[in-house]
């Protein structure tokens, strides 16, 4: 299947979440095309709060760093999100990438193309945190749309991969084996209840209080509310 994956640490060799992430493509790329974003380094910039790309998505002042990121995951039947735990959370070069799709959340305008894609998010930590960091993702993945997100959130209890014991190394790789084929099963499936629950709701908000013009146009353009749907 075709995979983008935004990497949320320059690192790559000692880096768990690197680490795992290659073995959930081993899994699962069947020789398709793998895209590869690598953070700060492809998307270096903090959202300026300009409200550009409520109206126009290819106004933001980033627009060169999310455009390509953007193509790619619409390309990809599984996207990959990786990060650290870093203080309980995301490390802020994926906060600073996320901030940058708020545009297409459900509240504004999804992509219709995000329905019927799967997503993953890999955390690790040494110890604590996985679940606020996952959550710091899947909060993403569920308002864009995409129908199904997987998590992969384990404590590695080592700074760097070289520092993870084969215990722990033998329980990773049957937990990615487990979850990859949960994703190959449910390839191409219409988003899951959470999702289509979230879509008729902000097709209610949409078509009632038309907060933003630009908005509400999109959603009548889609036909979403004529009863259209995007999966
Ligand atoms: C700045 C910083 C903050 C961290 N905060 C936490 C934390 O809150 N909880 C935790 O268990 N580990 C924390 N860690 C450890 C990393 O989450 C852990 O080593 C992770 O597996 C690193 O992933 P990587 O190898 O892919 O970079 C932190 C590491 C750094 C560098």
């Amino acid at each position: 299947m075709k995979i983008t994956v935004i990497y949320g640490t320059s690192r790559t060799e000692k880096s768990s979440t690197y680490n795992i992430a290659q073995q959930f493509l081993a899994e699962l790329a069947d020789g398709d095309p793998v895209t590869e974003f690598h953070l700060p380094k492809d998307m270096p910039a903090f959202c300026t709060g300009c409200f550009n790309c409520f109206s126009d998505t290819t106004t933001c002042p980033h627009y060169k760093y999310i455009q390509p990121i953007e193509e790619a995951m619409q390309n990809a039947d599984l996207i990959i999100i990786t990060a650290p735990v870093y203080v309980f959370h995301v490390p802020g070069q994926v906060k600073a990438l996320l901030d940058h799709f708020g545009c297409r959340w459900m509240g504004h305008k999804p992509n219709p193309q995000m329905f019927r894609k799967q997503a993953l998010v890999i955390i690790t930590a040494a110890r604590a945190g996985m679940r606020s960091a996952g959550k710091d993702v899947q909060d993403s993945f569920d308002w864009w749309g995409v129908g199904r997100t997987y998590s992969f959130k384990n404590a590695v209890l080592a700074g760097d991969w070289t520092e993870v014991t084969e215990k722990s190394r033998a329980a990773f790789a049957q937990e990615v084996t487990k979850t990859a084929r949960k994703i190959r099963r449910q390839q191409g499936a219409g988003p899951r209840l959470k999702v289509r629950i979230l879509f008729y709701l902000m097709r209610f908000v949409q078509k009632k209080y038309r907060f933003i013009e630009s908005d509400a146009a999109y959603w009548e353009e889609n036909g979403w509310f004529a009863g259209k749907k995007p999966w």
